[in-house]
């Protein structure tokens, strides 16, 4: 199959153009704030070493193949996120996932959108002043009254969304492949950078051995689901993001390989994030467990600490900045997709209106923090929460669930055969195994993820 550019028309369906440009924008979509904000926090959470091994674990066992039933799902039908399931299963109720997905992509984003605004708001100020006589205290005041300002932080947010729209609006190859091939080894080079700085620090091994050295002790049941319920949330598996991004998967690429570079990459990238972040963390004696403050206020203390920190400041929220666009676009194409197929729009009418839309609860989301952060409680959480809770514990390991169920399922031995071999052409080894996993493994596990996250454990 040739590719595309003309995204004008729509009955010429875009596509990635090339093999990197695939995993570029797919990984770039799977690392994000993710990797880099959430991944260390979690790490320092929940013991270090033991999490980072059970994660991996989970990543290899059931994250690839969960991506690549999505990447088999969205291929096949050649459809978006929605129409995919109408297609592949008539007349029947798993269009939900669908729908389900277009809710994500709003829930997600909202809250998402938040904290990569945040990101440019430190990138000017690491820029400005590279965070040079700030102390903890200061750090945290700031990043209250940051906060509390409301309409600097909701600016940040609408000026991040309209830079996803304008990539989204480009188009699958002229937009999303062109800028994420030049971003994603850019964000590469940058955290291998900031990695090498951390590993040169003295004191820093303390770090390292938190991060890699296993204590068992640790593990309980609760961290061991936290461990698979990050692994979905940083492979932007469960939504459908995956499923539009295979839909552009030229049908001679080799589905298995890309699900694995993706994944692979992913990993690689936390664990660069948490090698970048723990060895200087301890070095300057800030506490790892500091929670979702680590990058914004404990780093900055980090970087006002450390020679050449002016410089490694910049350099580092601008990789925040990249990571989270990357991710962002991946999640309004969702919805632009689904509108252009769908519901036969022009690409610019449903990037604007998506875009729009989202922007509208991501700007609640935002002042929930700030100016309406007492009128704005819901089930005991701030909206922003709230909308952070749904997507990562409800509608993710739901969506996940719901995909390997269908794939292993109702797409069954012979259909995803047929996709995952090119139609006999490869050799997809590991078939079997991914077979069982997709029918067993991985739904059993994502219900679990799921009971422990409701909390109904507690409730038996
Ligand atoms: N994987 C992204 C990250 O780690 C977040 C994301 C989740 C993106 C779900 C798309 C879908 O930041």
């Amino acid at each position: 199959m040739t590719s595309f550019s003309n995204s004008s028309d729509s009955s010429i369906r875009d596509s990635f153009g090339s093999k990197l440009g695939i995993i570029a924008a797919a990984a770039g979509s799977a690392v994000g704030l993710g990797n880099i904000w959430r991944f260390p926090y979690v790490v320092g959470e929940n013991g270090g070493g033991a999490f980072l091994l059970i994660y991996i674990g989970f990543v290899l066992l059931i994250g690839v193949p969960v991506m690549l039933a999505e990447f088999t799902i969205g291929r096949k039908a050649q459809l978006n996120a929605f129409g995919a399931f109408r297609k592949l299963a008539p007349k029947s109720l798993w269009f939900l996932i669908g729908v389900m997905g277009i809710i994500a992509a709003f829930t997600i984003l909202s809250f998402y959108s938040t904290v990569s605004g945040w990101t440019l708001q430190y990138l000017l100020e690491a820029s400005k002043t590279g965070f040079v006589g700030s102390t903890n205290e200061s750090l945290q005041t700031d990043f209250n009254s940051f906060m509390a300002n409301g309409w600097l932080p909701v600016f940040w947010q609408l000026l991040f969304m309209g830079l996803t729209a304008f990539v989204v609006y480009s188009g699958v190859k002229n937009g999303i492949e062109k800028y994420t091939k030049f971003l994603m080894p850019l964000l590469l080079i940058i955290i291998i950078v900031l990695g090498i700085n951390s590993l040169l620090l003295p004191g820093g091994a303390k770090g390292l051995e938190f991060l890699f050295k296993p204590d068992f002790s640790k593990i309980t049941m609760s961290v061991v689901l936290e461990a698979l319920g990050q692994a979905f949330f940083s492979l932007s598996i469960g939504m459908g993001v995956l499923i539009t991004y295979g839909s552009y998967i030229q049908k001679s690429d080799n589905l298995s390989n890309t699900a694995i570079s993706v994944s692979l990459t992913d990993t690689l990238i936390a664990i660069l994030a948490g090698v970048a972040i723990f060895p200087a963390v301890f070095a300057f004696n800030v506490n790892p467990g500091e929670g979702p403050g680590l990058v914004f206020i404990t780093l900055p203390l980090v970087f006002e600490q450390m020679t050449g920190g002016y410089f490694f400041a910049i350099l580092f929220f601008l990789l925040l900045a990249i990571a989270a666009l990357t991710s962002t676009i991946s999640v309004l194409e969702v919805v632009v997709a689904y509108l252009v197929e769908e519901k036969k729009m022009t690409r610019l009418k449903a990037t604007i209106i998506s875009a729009s839309s989202i922007s509208l609860v991501g700007v609640i989301c935002t002042l929930s923090l700030g100016p309406l952060k007492n009128e704005l409680i819901l089930f005991g959480m701030s909206f922003f929460d709230l909308m952070d809770y749904v997507s990562a514990n409800i509608l993710l390991p739901f969506g996940g669930f719901l995909i390997v169920v269908f794939a292993g399922w109702v797409l069954g031995r012979n259909q995803l055969h047929n996709e995952i071999s090119n139609n006999g052409v490869l050799k997809a080894s590991l078939f079997n195994f991914f077979l069982f996993v997709v029918k067993y493994l991985a739904p059993i596990a994502i219900a679990l993820v799921f009971i422990n996250q409701l909390n109904l454990f507690d409730a038996l």
